[in-house]
């Protein structure tokens, strides 16, 4: 870490686990960085009083004696952003992992210190801005072929502007050449360095206006989140919850995933570590690193690294949106981030709020999220008639402990989020999965989304939604009857609703992220699956209305082939399921009563 001139160094007089206190600070702020010890330890400030102050420190404290100096840096937590970051791994202080482990083995020494960004690698930038022209934050002076998947725009950082004097030609650069100055000697590279707690300026929020789609049925059908929206994805352990995390990275229709791993059990992340680098783009058919950056706590970094890896996170995921991406950031779990500002609290000896989480657990889930956005971009284009856009989703897992949601984490998250994917265990324990519990689950972005779904999707959308959506209610009142005074006590057409029922659940809501048709499911197939069960409600209750028995219908083999349709590609569904309702229509057309 680069010392500044107005350097503070003081003296440790208190190590508490992740937290230390120092004074002989007199001058220093909040959030600001400092190195701590002998091993250079990064920390950062999180309460002042006098000339004494508090901070978290990032890595393991142990072997730290007091006494030792604590050198004030001048700057705030900060991420490195520019070419580069697309494909690489992350730990919460942005320190590259896999450059960590070539240098100090598997287990990750303290103090060492990688770059974010490799200093040495030369880009190929293309120019785009030329001299004299009058440029503000967000303009785009150049762009670099980052990866196969992602085209990286060189941009004028936050806060600045003026006039260029010059800007280099095509050619390959470093991060840290200059590329262009203004008149009044600024210097711009390809790199340049944002504070992570402070959301970057965007030119405007707009409403939401399209769907995130996540390729999970249940989700994009009864649950749809926008782009620039937000989600939250509270379970049980084992519910599922990294599960959907993971196929929405692979599978959403997001540019760019920022995913961070907060992992609950620690060889989780290490799995994350060794499967994403091997996970292809379906879009594509190349590396899904290409367009991904991962932040991953590994378990041997203390608590204060996964409260910086979530802002972390949502900076690199910014700093894409700005580049005019649509972005989802997954973060998972963000329970173990809230637990983590609980430890550092207790350490702080605040007063505790609800189950010892401090006060202002609410106010930090808040600010999260909202810096999610469907947004103008920054730049002298925002204000003509074909502005840059970008978006920035959100959908974090929460982990509440024994399953229970009215815990604060996932209360709290539930208010400031734009919907709620509620994991329910009993299904997962049932092997239904996703394990959407559809009568808690809810989404607050449907009426945006109503005439992009109402224009793009296939014909009928709406109205089938609504069909569904009141048989999953029908279905559970029926229960609630036989569960009181039995099965008898039902009617025929009463009993062909719980069959159909029970075919949008397990033909519809259940989607196997194993299964290599299954997946990943198209608006069309989304459609075209509960179409073809509700045709066959239709069809069933005209057979009915003949006078012929349920048990009739029931023996014949459509439900199999319905059942077998899921497993059918997208590619071409249309096609599939028309045979298929074509072939029903035909066989239960022609029962009679006896
Ligand atoms: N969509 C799914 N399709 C098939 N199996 C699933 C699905 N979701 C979860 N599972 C099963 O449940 C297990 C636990 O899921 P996981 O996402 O790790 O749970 P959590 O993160 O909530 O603890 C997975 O290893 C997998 O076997
Ligand atoms: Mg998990």
């Amino acid at each position: 870490m680069a010392v500044t001139e107005q350097q503070i160094v003081g003296k440790l007089v208190r190590i508490a686990g992740p937290m230390i206190e120092a004074d002989g600070m007199l001058g220093v702020s909040m959030g600001e960085i400092l190195t701590v010890g002998k091993l250079g330890l990064m920390g950062e400030v999180i309460r002042i009083e006098g000339d004494k102050i508090f901070a978290q420190v990032f890595e393991s404290t142990e072997g730290m004696y007091l006494g030792e100096d604590v050198h004030a840096t001048g700057v705030p937590l900060a991420v490195e952003l520019g070419p580069g970051l697309m494909g690489a791994t992350y730990d919460g202080i942005q320190r590259p992992l896999l450059a960590l482990q070539a240098s100090s083995g598997d287990f990750i020494g303290r103090g060492i210190t990688a770059v974010a960004l490799d200093r040495e690698k030369k880009w190929a930038f293309t120019p785009v801005a030329t001299v004299g022209q009058e440029v503000i934050s967000g303009d785009v002076l150049g762009t670099v072929p980052e990866t196969k998947a992602i085209e990286h725009k060189i941009m004028v950082p936050p806060y600045m502007a003026g006039k260029i004097a010059s800007v280099k030609e095509a050619g390959e650069y470093t991060v840290e050449e200059v590329i262009a100055t203004l008149e009044d000697g600024t210097e711009l590279k390809m790199m340049h360095k944002s504070p992570v707690k402070q959301s970057r300026p965007v030119h405007k929020i707009l409403p939401p206006a399209e769907p995130f789609l996540t390729r999970q049925r249940v989700l994009d059908m009864l649950f749809p989140i926008a782009k620039g929206g937000s989600a939250i994805i509270p379970g049980g352990f084992g519910a599922g919850k990294t599960v959907v995390e993971q196929s929405m990275s692979k599978y959403s229709n997001a540019q760019v995933i920022v995913y961070v791993g907060c992992g609950e059990r620690g060889n989780e992340m290490a799995e994350v570590l060794t499967e994403f680098p091997e996970l292809v783009d379906p879009n594509t058919g190349d590396s899904l690193m290409n367009r991904t950056i991962l932040v991953v706590n590994t378990s041997n970094m203390p608590v204060a690294a996964r409260d910086a890896s979530v802002y972390t996170g949502m900076t690199l995921a910014e700093y894409y949106r700005d580049m005019g991406y649509d972005v989802a950031l997954m973060a998972d779990s963000t329970s173990r981030w809230a637990e983590a500002l609980r430890e550092i609290s207790s350490r702080l000896e605040e007063m505790p709020g609800e189950e010892g989480y401090p006060t202002y657990l609410s106010e930090r889930i808040a600010a999260f999220y909202e810096r999610c956005g469907n947004v103008i971009c920054c730049g002298t284009e925002a204000t003509s008639d074909n502005p840059r856009g970008g978006s920035l989703t959100a959908v974090g897992a929460v982990s509440p402990p024994g399953g229970d949601f009215s815990e604060p984490v996932t209360q709290t998250s539930m208010r400031v989020s734009g919907a709620l994917w509620a994991l329910d265990s009993s299904l997962a324990y049932r092997r239904h999965y996703p394990s959407v519990n559809w009568n808690t689950s809810f989404t607050l972005y449907f009426d945006g989304l109503k005439d992009w779904f109402e224009e793009n999707a296939p014909n009928g959308w709406i109205m089938r939604r609504q069909q569904a959506a009141s048989l999953l209610q029908r279905e559970t009142e029926l229960n609630d009857i036989v569960q009181l005074v039995g099965p008898d006590a039902l009617q025929d057409q009463e009993r062909l609703i719980l069959e159909v029922s029970r075919l949008v659940r397990e033909v519809f809501l259940q989607q196997s992220a194993f299964s290599e048709n299954d997946a990943s499911c198209e608006l069309e197939k989304t459609f075209g699956l509960l179409e073809t069960i509700l045709v066959y409600h239709e069809e069933c209750m005209k057979v009915l209305e003949r006078e012929v028995p349920l048990t009739r219908i029931t023996e014949l083999p459509v439900r199999e082939e319905i059942f077998r349709l899921k497993e059918e590609p997208n590619k071409g569904f249309t096609a599939t399921k028309d045979a298929c309702i074509e072939n029903f229509k035909q066989v239960l057309g022609a029962l009679e009563a006896k």
